[in-house]
């Protein structure tokens, strides 16, 4: 069952989604050539506990940090540790947190100094994408409507999609129904409705699709060593369009931008509920 959310649901998933994409910010600051990925966890938890939160991946699935820091050729899932950036590197940062029982999902990649033109160009793509697939998001559409967008885009600009782990519902728990792949045909899956909130995350290689696990259970890379971008976001389908959860202040929300949504303008909050085939077992999703 996918859950359509009341108003009041609405505000307090708005909330934390807002909370994350702050602190996600303050994250994205910090990043630069001998800074430690473990010292953006700290901050990041520090940060998500002084609001009252909660980090969502810690534990979940024994994963035991706040963020997911993912270096180079790592897709997802990397584990923050002792590791200092360099400059030329590429970082995505994932977090997630719970508050007031509902939880927030985001994800970023950004580059360490200056990176080189390839690897600025898979992070402009990949972001696109992102926009591309949250495009499509509008009750009557279909689930699979998103992941075609994106993979069009990403395979059009010579990239590829990630196939092993995928976007998701999100409300009151961290990964909810419908399942979200970032590639697929047009006008499958189930439709989407008003109230409906979705986390979509397309992980895009510079190389081929193929991932693997590494030792730790957890860091995800890429097969043949490529580099590989990720950006998420967590969405309401709403008065006919979507609107982006994860900014950091309303202003920001609502301001027409050229960015996003091919119904223009983010559409305001109204005034007011889950899962399949595991491409990823664990955590399955992205
Ligand atoms: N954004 C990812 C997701 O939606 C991160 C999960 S990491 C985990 O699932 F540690 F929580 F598994
Ligand atoms: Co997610």
């Amino acid at each position: 069952m996918i859950v359509c959310r009341s108003a009041a649901e609405l505000e307090r998933l708005a909330r934390v989604n807002q909370l994350v994409a702050r602190v996600l910010r303050e994250l994205r600051a910090m990043v630069a050539p001998g800074v430690t990925t473990a010292d953006l966890d700290e901050v990041a938890e520090t940060r998500l506990r002084e609001a009252g939160a909660e980090p969502a991946f810690k534990g979940y699935h024994g994963y035991p940090a706040t963020i997911c820091a993912s270096i180079n050729e790592q897709v997802v899932h990397g584990i923050p540790s002792s590791r200092a950036l360099v400059e030329g590197d590429i970082l995505s940062i994932d977090m997630g947190a719970k508050l007031d029982g509902f939880f927030g999902d985001c994800a970023v990649t950004v580059p360490v100094g200056q990176v080189d033109e390839e690897a600025a160009r898979l992070l402009k793509v990949t972001e696109e994408a992102l926009y591309r697939g949250i495009d499509q998001v509008r009750a009557g559409a279909r689930v699979s409507d998103i992941g075609a967008a994106v993979q069009a885009y990403v395979e059009a600009a010579g990239f590829s999609v990630v196939r092993e782990f995928v976007g998701h519902g999100i409300g009151t728990k961290l990964h909810e129904e419908p399942q979200i792949p970032n590639y697929g045909i047009p006008g499958r899956g189930p439709r989407l409705a008003e109230g409906m909130v979705l986390a979509i995350e397309p992980m895009v290689n510079f190389g081929k699709a193929g991932v693997k696990v590494l030792g730790d259970g957890w860091t995800a890379v890429t097969r043949d060593g490529s580099l590989s971008a990720h950006f998420e976001h967590t969405v309401v389908v709403v008065n006919g369009g979507s609107r982006i959860l994860t900014t950091p202040d309303t202003d920001e929300a609502s301001k027409p931008g050229p960015r996003r949504s091919a119904s223009g303008p983010q559409a305001a909050l109204p005034p007011s509920r889950t899962m399949a085939a595991d491409p990823q077992s664990l955590g399955g999703r992205g």
